[in-house]
């Protein structure tokens, strides 16, 4: 049974994309359909044809980018997940990022279930992103989030959607608030990476404050 998170996932069938020109079918995300018109980005589900492509950028902070690099990580196989689920899960999940010119997968963004209290209504969704270093910098990046944020008010219940980065991570704070988050504050010593603990500054948008 889904909790009141979770994502409705008939609402992301395989081969459906956000953004851009969205299968018809996805009619419950119209709102991400409206503000995706004037996007170059969409977002979709991963198929077997990505397990290359993703792979090669998991493997390297050169894809993920110095912000995410956290060392080895280990992962379940890409194609063993995507044959079980299609990196969409109950309680987390990954899209890939495609530029709408070219149809060229150029990152992923990715969510997963975070909680402040023991009732379903306080879950909320913590995000992140990557995209391939010639990607960035072009608004890309502000327009996936925001893409995602609308998914995922459009089809679960949550309130939330959050976004932490590292307080020195210029770029994804000014991306973020490009997408319509705002800063709450700083999580002193939250992120322990490259060595040492990090303060994060944390980001998110309100269903109910930021009427989405
Ligand atoms: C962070 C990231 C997602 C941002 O996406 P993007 O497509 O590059 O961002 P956008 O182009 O939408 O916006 C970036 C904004 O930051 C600004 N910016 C970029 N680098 C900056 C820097 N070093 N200092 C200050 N501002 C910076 C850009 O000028 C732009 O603002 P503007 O449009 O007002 O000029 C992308 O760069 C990325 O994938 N980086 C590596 C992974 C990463 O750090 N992910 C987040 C980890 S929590």
């Amino acid at each position: 049974m889904q909790g009141q998170c979770a994502p409705l996932l008939d609402f992301m069938e395989s081969g459906s994309r956000l953004g851009g020109r969205p299968a018809a079918r996805i009619r419950e995300v119209s709102e991400a359909e409206t503000s995706s018109q004037t996007h170059a980005v969409r977002l979709r589900q991963a198929t077997l044809e990505d397990v290359e492509v993703l792979n090669l950028w998991w493997s390297s902070a050169l894809y993920t980018g110095e912000f995410n690099d956290f060392g080895k990580v280990t992962r379940p196989p890409v194609d063993k997940s995507i044959r079980e689920n299609g990196l969409v899960g109950e309680d987390r999940g990954t899209l890939v990022v495609e530029r709408v010119a070219d149809l060229k997968p150029i990152g992923t963004v990715s969510w997963r279930q975070v909680r402040y209290g023991p009732n379903p209504e306080s879950c909320a969704w913590n995000i992140g992103i990557s995209l391939v270093p010639e990607a960035r910098r072009q608004g890309f990046g502000s327009q996936a989030q925001r893409l995602l944020a609308d998914y995922l008010f459009a089809t679960t219940s949550a309130n939330r959607v959050e976004a932490a980065t590292d307080v020195e991570n210029l770029a994804e704070q000014r991306a973020l608030e490009k997408a319509g988050f705002s800063r709450d504050g700083v999580l002193r010593g939250a992120q322990y990476r490259a060595g040492t603990w990090r303060d994060v500054a944390m980001y998110s948008v309100v269903r109910r404050i930021d009427s989405r």
